[in-house]
């Protein structure tokens, strides 16, 4: 071999491992990053896509999940994703707010009434629009994964919104959020998730907010005395990729990541409820945390002390929005 190809061979091979592709075998592959723990809904779906797109697409794809926060955390997955360092990533649809304002949506207090009214906006033509409110931003959507409804705990009884008055809560990055809290005259602190079991524990806040399933899996119930089922906000996932990226593919791989990942999406959607009510009644039976349920009036208190919300952000998100989710209760 001439000395010239053998050089451009090498720099094609070592551009190629810069782009994360092997080119002995043309294998794409592919890193997946979140932060939650493996045994939850955004876990069990991200195994399970991979486990489907290296069925489909054999050996065309090399799928890597690094979960619990190993490679980033949700404020840098997505500028991670844009620099090619990781192609796909799902945070929470309350840490989309400096990419784009209309998701802020899904963090409106008591939008939506069950997990079924999140589906039907999510699959309805509003909720799939907003799976491409990041394309000037050089980010796709690709699915939403359901997480659940979010509970509040803390270390003293939130039975009614004036309890929580003067407590320090961790908060998801979200603007929509940070009001919320303040409506009920508590004081939100953003802090990244995985952070917050050690916030709680040593007292550099009071509270949080979240599904029965981190609540479980991050172990927050042995650090918060009392949890309210309040169920009074939305956690799920958009599952992300990089355009350029997307689009650049391969189309038969990026028909077989498709694939993989509508199914994906379908299966963890699927186990949502069933681990939800799974790890709900673990934090039960564990006998570390009192759970307290919400009476018919203290539910409309709660209602009626967060809904100015709405109003404050309804310009940024779109009223025509706010109302195709409303229409799914
Ligand atoms: C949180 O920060 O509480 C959640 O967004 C974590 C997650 O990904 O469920």
């Amino acid at each position: 071999m001439r000395p010239i190809t053998k050089h451009i061979l090498a720099a094609g091979v070592a551009a190629a491992a810069l782009m994360g592709v092997n080119a002995a075998s043309a294998q794409e592959v592919i890193k997946f990053a979140h932060v939650v723990a493996p045994n939850t809904p955004k876990g069990q779906g991200a195994e399970f896509f991979k486990k489907r797109a290296e069925e489909i697409l054999g050996d065309k794809v090399k799928i890597e999940i690094y979960p619990n926060s190993q490679l980033f955390d949700d404020d840098k997955v997505l500028p991670a994703i844009l620099r090619g360092d990781v192609q796909f990533g799902a945070p929470s649809l309350a840490k989309f707010g400096k990419w784009t304002k209309k998701l802020q949506v899904y963090d409106l207090p008591f939008l939506f009434k069950d997990m079924d009214a999140v589906s039907c906006f999510q699959n309805g033509e509003k909720g799939q629009e907003l799976l491409n409110s990041m394309s000037g931003k050089g980010l796709t959507g690709v699915g939403y994964w359901h997480n659940g409804l979010k509970q509040l705990s803390a270390n003293k009884p939130l039975r009614a919104p004036e309890d929580a008055a003067g407590l320090k809560f961790r908060i998801q990055s979200s603007d929509v959020i940070a009001a919320q809290f303040e409506a009920i005259d508590a004081v939100p602190q953003k802090m990244a998730f995985s952070e917050t079991y050690s916030a709680l524990q040593t007292g550099v806040v009071d509270g949080q907010e979240n599904t029965w399933s981190n609540i479980y899996s991050k172990k927050f119930f042995e650090v918060q005395d009392y949890i309210t089922e309040s169920n009074h906000g939305l956690l799920d996932y958009m599952v992300v990729t990089s355009t350029k990226w997307w689009d650049g593919l391969d189309p038969e791989i990026r028909a077989g990541l498709t694939q993989a990942m509508n199914e994906a999406s379908d299966y963890a959607n699927g186990l949502s409820a069933n681990l939800t009510a799974e790890q709900r009644q673990a934090v039960i039976d564990s006998g570390e945390t009192e759970i307290l349920s919400v009476s018919a009036d203290d539910f409309a208190k709660w209602q009626t002390a967060m809904k100015p919300v709405w109003d404050e952000f309804s310009g940024d998100i779109g009223q025509d929005i706010i109302d195709a989710a409303a229409a799914c209760n």
